[in-house]
């Protein structure tokens, strides 16, 4: 079976003084993706769960929560009970990721483990079993508009020969630097679901951006 592209575009690059209109932009996307950093895990702070839950509300996508924050087994099951459709932590800030996908997962969302760029898969494999999502980070953690660093792709390629292998039962999620330029690689690679902050919401039209990215991505996937 082909696999389809999603695209979930990133509210960090949005207007944050019109949130909500600018979630409702974005209206065919197939997640709405909200970085969530505290300042101290990452060297930005951005918004937290009042925020969220205020966004899930008017919001005509669902949330895909991105935890840039320490202790995020404390802090992750709200974003979930919240109504989020998918949450993920960072491999980085958990002591025990398995207890925090468990967390994640009775509160009702899904669960998903990031890695930072210099992060390898190989010591997660199976704790990977107990997550729904795989977020790749092609940049460093904590801002939109960096570049995309390609070396990342070796590990969305292990990644999809274990989902396709029947090891692992993921989504295989991209996120940093991805634009018409980069996509495509990152398609070929194996990523399923694209995020996309300054390449959708700097476009003039966000939904034509969408769709662009989505044809480029589709194109790449049918090789
Ligand atoms: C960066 C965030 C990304 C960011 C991506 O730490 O996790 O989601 O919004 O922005 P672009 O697509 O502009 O690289
Ligand atoms: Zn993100």
């Amino acid at each position: 079976m082909p696999r389809e592209p999603m695209i979930a575009p990133s509210l960090l690059s949005a207007d944050f003084a019109r949130l909500g209109e600018e979630a409702r932009r974005v209206a065919d996307a197939d997640w709405l993706h909200f970085d969530v950093m505290d300042g101290h895990f990452v060297p930005n702070l951005t918004f937290g769960l009042p925020v969220m839950a205020a966004v899930q509300a008017v919001s005509p996508v669902p949330l895909d929560c991105h935890l840039m924050i320490e202790e995020p087994g404390r802090w992750a099951p709200g974003y979930a009970e919240a109504g989020a459709r998918n949450v993920t932590v960072h491999a980085e800030a958990c002591t025990d990721p398995r207890a925090v996908a468990r967390d994640i997962r009775a509160a009702g969302a899904l669960a998903g483990l990031a890695i930072k760029p210099g992060t390898p898969l190989e010591g997660y494999r199976d704790v990977l079993r107990d997550f729904d999502t795989l977020l790749v980070m092609s940049v460093e953690p904590g801002f939109g508009g960096q570049s995309f660093i390609p070396d990342v792709l070796d590990k969305v390629r292990t990644a999809r020969r274990l989902v396709d292998a029947g090891e692992l039962t993921l989504i295989v999620e991209i996120d940093g630097g991805i634009n018409a330029d980069t996509i495509e690689q990152a398609a070929e690679a194996g990523v399923d679901m694209f995020v996309a902050g300054s390449a959708v919401y700097g476009a003039d039209d966000p939904g034509k951006a969408i769709a662009a990215l989505r044809d480029r991505a589709a194109a790449a996937m049918r090789g």
